[in-house]
C-alpha cells in the first residue's frame, strides 16, 4: 500500500545487491511512496548482483561508488543533485561485510589487515557518507540519514566476529555526527537495528539458520522480515519522524527487551 510518504523528496540508496537486499526492498518501497533516487553500490558488486534490474524498475540512475573512497564518494554526490535537480533529502547507508568473517577467521585470531578492511568497509564508511554530504552541504533541511544495524553491538554474539565491533563504532558514529548535522543543517541521523535477515550479507555469518530460528521464537512478535525494515526505514525518511535523531532505533519483533520466552523455555524442558 502506498502513502505518498515521500512524494516529492530525493534520495541516494547504497547497498542494493539482490532482490533480497534490505537496501533493494526499500528502494522498491521508496519508489512506490513517489521519491526518486539514485542507487549506488561497489563497482565489483555491479557485475555481481542485479542492480540494473532495480534501476529499470525504479526509473533510477546508478552511479557506482566504493563506500571507503572519499573521490568515489564526492563523484556520487555531486551527480546525484544534478540527475535529481537538487539537494537530497533521504539517505540509506546499507553497507556491512567483514574480511575476517568471509575468510573464516576467528574473532580471537584476526588477521589485523582484515579487521581494518571490514571497519572502513562497514563502520567508517559511514562517516566519509556524511563528511561529503556535510561539507557539500548536500543535505535539504529536515532530511534523513539512515544507516543499518545489529544488536551485536550491544550483546554478545560469538558469531557475529568482528562485525560486531563495527556496528558500535557505526551507532557511535550516527550520534557523534548526528548532533553536527542536526545543529548545523537540521538533518536526522539514525540507526536502525534489524533482526536477523537472509541476504548475501546475513547469510555469511556462520551458522546464520539457528540464529535465525533462534530470534523468531524469542521475539514476540517474530523476526522482522526485509520488506518490514524497508517499511521502518521510509517511516524514518518521511516527514511524520522529524524530530527523532541520535537514536539506535530497534526494529526486531521485540527481540532486544527479551531475556527469555516460552517457545525457548520449552526447548530445555525435559518431558
Ligand atoms: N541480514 C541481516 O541479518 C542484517 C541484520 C541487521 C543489520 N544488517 C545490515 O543491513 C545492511 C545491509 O545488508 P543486507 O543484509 O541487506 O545484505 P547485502 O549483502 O544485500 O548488502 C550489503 C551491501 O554492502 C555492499 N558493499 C560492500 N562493500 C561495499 C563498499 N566498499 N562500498 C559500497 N558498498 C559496499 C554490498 O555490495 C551489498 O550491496 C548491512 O549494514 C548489514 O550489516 C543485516
Amino acid at each position: 500500500m502506498s502513502y505518498n510518504l515521500l512524494k516529492g523528496k530525493k534520495g541516494i540508496i547504497f547497498g542494493a545487491l539482490d532482490e533480497n537486499s534490505i537496501a533493494w526492498k526499500t528502494a522498491e518501497r521508496a519508489h512506490e511512496e513517489g521519491a526518486e533516487f539514485v542507487l549506488t553500490n561497489a563497482p565489483i558488486a555491479m557485475r555481481m548482483g542485479t542492480i540494473k534490474d532495480l534501476a529499470a524498475k525504479t526509473g533510477s540512475q546508478i552511479i557506482p561508488a566504493d563506500a571507503t573512497s572519499m573521490e568515489d564518494l564526492e563523484n556520487l554526490v555531486e551527480k546525484s543533485m544534478e540527475i535529481l535537480g537538487g539537494k537530497i533529502d533521504f539517505v540509506l547507508h546499507s553497507i556491512g561485510m567483514s574480511v575476517n568473517v568471509r575468510k573464516g577467521k576467528l574473532y580471537t585470531d584476526p588477521k589485523y589487515d582484515f579487521t581494518t578492511k571490514g571497519w572502513d568497509v562497514s563502520a567508517v564508511s559511514f562517516h566519509k557518507v556524511m563528511n561529503v554530504l556535510y561539507n557539500k552541504e548536500a543535505m535539504n533541511e529536515w532530511g534523513s540519514v539512515v544507516a543499518l544495524t545489529y544488536m551485536a553491538a550491544q550483546r554478545v554474539f560469538p558469531d557475529y566476529n568482528d562485525m560486531a565491533d563495527n556496528k558500535a563504532y557505526l551507532e557511535s558514529i550516527a550520534r557523534s555526527f548526528g548532533y553536527f548535522f542536526g545543529r548545523d543543517h537540521k538533518v536526522r541521523v539514525n540507526t536502525i537495528s534489524q533482526s536477523p535477515t537472509p541476504t548475501t550479507a546475513g547469510s555469511g555469518v556462520k551458522g546464520f539458520e539457528g540464529f535465525l530460528a533462534y530470534a523468531d521464537k524469542m521475539s514476540p512478535l517474530g523476526n522482522a522480515t526485509a520488506l518490514e525494515c524497508a517499511d521502518y526505514t521510509i517511516s524514518m525518511f518521511s516527514d511524520l519522524t522529524k524530530k527523532v535523531t541520535l537514536q539506535n532505533l530497534f526494529h526486531d519483533g521485540g527481540f532486544s527487551n527479551m531475556g527469555v520466552s516460552d517457545a525457548v523455555m520449552d526447548k530445555f524442558i525435559e518431558e
